[in-house]
């Protein structure tokens, strides 16, 4: 089907200029994001449905009244659209001083310094001072979950957690309670959230544009700045998702999800984002083992394979090639479990090889 086109006016820039090009159905925050157009966003999120809340992205259109969010608001072919007016880059100003009244917001302290997108408006709007004087009382943070902190004083209510916890992973653990300078976000129940229903997935955090989520085990690992990002593919299953590897001096700090990649799209489950302690656990295995009179002694690489090779190969000779199976771990590398199903065909001539990757 052909698909329908409409021309907008943005700022000023319209046919004479450059043509504001934009699809029939899209947003004008669409729109103008397609068209290299800057407008300021916290509440929306690409990969979920708009919310209109925050009301940092609100334009000023021609023949409309007030002022719309241009998050929510349709683009309509003729639009004449001013994103950054007087007026509405004081209403924006304003917005952004409230949420800092209703918090508490020491950088310095956060985890998110750095990598916080309150900060990033704050520093644009040059806001230097906050003109209000709120009743805001702190609450205290919810530190039960064992991946997960979360501080209800940084939280800007943009609901971006919620709509992840429903729209992306399907679970629906939490939601906003209460109403006004009250709204704060809750679980069912208003439990902790290690006991309600939260698998820990960590997606929540993930789309958080502030510090009020945070990854317990990343804390004090570095800064998002001295983070070198390298991309791989998950190894635990068959999915293949798509991960950022967070590295500080050769260390994995934390892993987040590629967003614009198949075929997790932004996404990973808890196996996939906090599923690497054993890489710098105290507990791995440094040398071969080999069990005697019940209990294990250390040995060398030679002992212990030669060990392992007569084993098999007397097991083999007695009872043939399917009498014997292995399971290749998916917390080794690819080539490892290549290498092993290798072993296992080529080298036993059986087919009895398995590895959680396989689907
Ligand atoms: S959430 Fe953002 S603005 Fe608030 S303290 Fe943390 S870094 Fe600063
Ligand atoms: S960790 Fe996952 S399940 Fe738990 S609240 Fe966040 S998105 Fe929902
Ligand atoms: S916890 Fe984060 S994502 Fe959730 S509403 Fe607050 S600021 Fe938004
Ligand atoms: S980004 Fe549009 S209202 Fe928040």
């Amino acid at each position: 089907m052909k698909e329908e086109t409409i021309t907008l006016t943005v700022n000023g820039r319209d046919v004479k200029d450059r043509k504001i090009v934009g699809k029939k159905g899209q947003t004008v925050l669409e729109v103008c994001r397609d068209n290299g157009i800057y407008i300021p966003t916290l509440c929306h999120h690409p990969q979920m449905p708009p919310y209109g809340g925050c009301r940092l992205c609100i334009v000023q259109i021609d023949n409309m009244r007030g002022m719309p969010p241009a998050c929510t608001t349709p683009a309509v072919d003729g639009m004449v659209v001013n994103t950054h007016t007087e007026s509405v880059v004081r209403v924006r100003k304003t917005v952004l001083e409230l949420l800092l009244a209703y918090g508490d917001h020491n950088c310095l302290l956060c985890d998110s310094n750095g990598d916080c997108e309150l900060q990033n408006l704050v520093y644009e709007h040059q806001i230097e001072h906050i003109r209000f004087k709120t009743d805001f009382v702190p609450k205290p943070k919810d530190d039960s979950s064992p991946m997960i902190v979360r501080d209800h004083n940084k939280c800007v209510l943009c609901g971006r957690c919620v709509r992840a916890c429903l729209n992306l992973q399907m679970n629906g653990a939490i939601d906003i309670a209460e109403r006004g300078s009250n709204a704060y976000i809750a679980t069912f129940n208003n439990t902790s959230l290690m006991d309600s229903v939260c698998v820990n997935c960590g997606q929540c955090v993930e789309v958080c544009p502030v510090g009020a989520l945070t990854e317990k085990k990343a804390k004090g690992l570095g800064r998002a700045w001295e983070m070198e990002k390298v991309r791989t593919t998950c190894p635990y299953c068959g999915v293949g998702c798509q991960m950022w590897l967070h590295v500080k001096d050769g260390r994995i700090t934390r892993i987040s999800a590629v967003e614009e990649a198949q075929p997790n799209e932004g996404r990973l489950c808890v196996k996939g984002r906090f599923g690497y302690d054993f890489i710098y656990s105290e507990e791995r295995l440094k040398t071969p083992l080999i069990r005697e009179n019940g209990s294990f002694r250390e040995a060398s690489w030679d002992e212990a394979l030669d060990l392992v090779a007569a084993r098999f190969k007397e097991i083999i000779a007695k009872h043939g090639p399917d009498s014997v199976a292995g399971v290749s771990s998916s917390r080794s590398i690819n080539e490892d479990s290549y290498q092993m199903q290798k072993l296992f065909r080529a080298g036993f001539g059986t087919n009895n090889i398995d590895n959680c990757a396989r689907t």
